[in-house]
């Protein structure tokens, strides 16, 4: 089945708002793990406006399931913050600086020998290393050529061509790149506006799907029907 990974970057920026401690992360982390999430996420970046980089080592203190820290590993803080904290997964994302939220996956092809040296850097710590990808054939064969286990499929495209109603069209691209990363032996993740909507059809179309990330609709979903309902109904469409 496929694994459920809840980002807590909402949760963070929340807190972050009013400058004290609530939410309070790491019980919000604990709950969301006895609630039925498979994984926690989080998404540090530079400037520190959601999780901070102290948020890190906590939570690598009480997570029991599966920890991934995913960001830009052009940063040596970044690449410094996920060794120190030995995640479960690492996800290479290619975030500029001030970026509102990821809006591209890397380019495998033209920033390869980059990636294949950080790929390095992590499976040498023992960390599982998955790259952002669009839902590009060579964008997922240039990922095979760095040595990393999985990809993360970019699925804005989706959602959104989900939301106009044009289901089929919206996951062709995405079956077509999780066809091609099960022929070469790449592990595949998916995330990015992943709804309740959109989350059964997308998992029951896509061959070999072991995780998805999913943060901001999961969290302002919460909002409505609160975090342990929440979490149910998203791992009901994972079944
Ligand atoms: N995957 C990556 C690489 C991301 O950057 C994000 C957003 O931080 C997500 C998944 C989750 O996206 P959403 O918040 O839209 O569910």
């Amino acid at each position: 089945m496929t694994k459920l990974s809840v980002n807590i970057n909402k949760l963070a920026t929340l807190r972050n708002s009013r400058g004290s401690n609530n939410p309070n992360l790491i019980k919000a982390a604990k709950d969301i793990e006895r609630f039925g999430a498979d994984g926690i996420t989080v998404h540090p970046r530079p400037d520190e406006r959601h999780i901070r980089y102290s948020d890190v080592y906590e939570l690598k203190k009480i997570v029991t399931t599966e920890f991934n820290i995913e960001g830009n590993c052009t940063e040596q803080k970044f690449v410094d913050l996920v060794i120190a904290n030995q995640p479960t997964q690492v996800t290479l994302v290619p975030d500029a600086l001030g970026q509102l939220t990821s809006n591209h996956g890397w380019n495998t092809i033209e920033h390869a020998g980059y990636l294949k040296n950080i790929v390095s850097v992590f499976k040498n710590a023992g960390i599982r290393v998955s790259i952002f990808v669009d839902p590009v054939i060579e964008m997922i064969e240039g990922a095979k050529a760095t040595g990393t286990d999985r990809v993360e499929l970019y699925t804005e495209s989706y959602a959104k061509q989900f939301a106009e109603g044009n289901k089929q069209t919206a996951i062709a691209p995405f079956i077509a790149a999780a066809t091609k990363a099960n022929e070469l032996g790449l592990g595949i993740n998916a995330g990015h506006d992943l709804d309740l909507q959109n989350l059964k059809y997308f998992s029951e179309n896509i061959p070999g799907l072991l995780e998805v990330s999913i943060g901001h609709a999961l969290i302002c979903d919460a909002v409505n029907l609160g975090l342990e309902n929440t979490v149910q109904l998203y791992k009901r469409q994972l079944k």
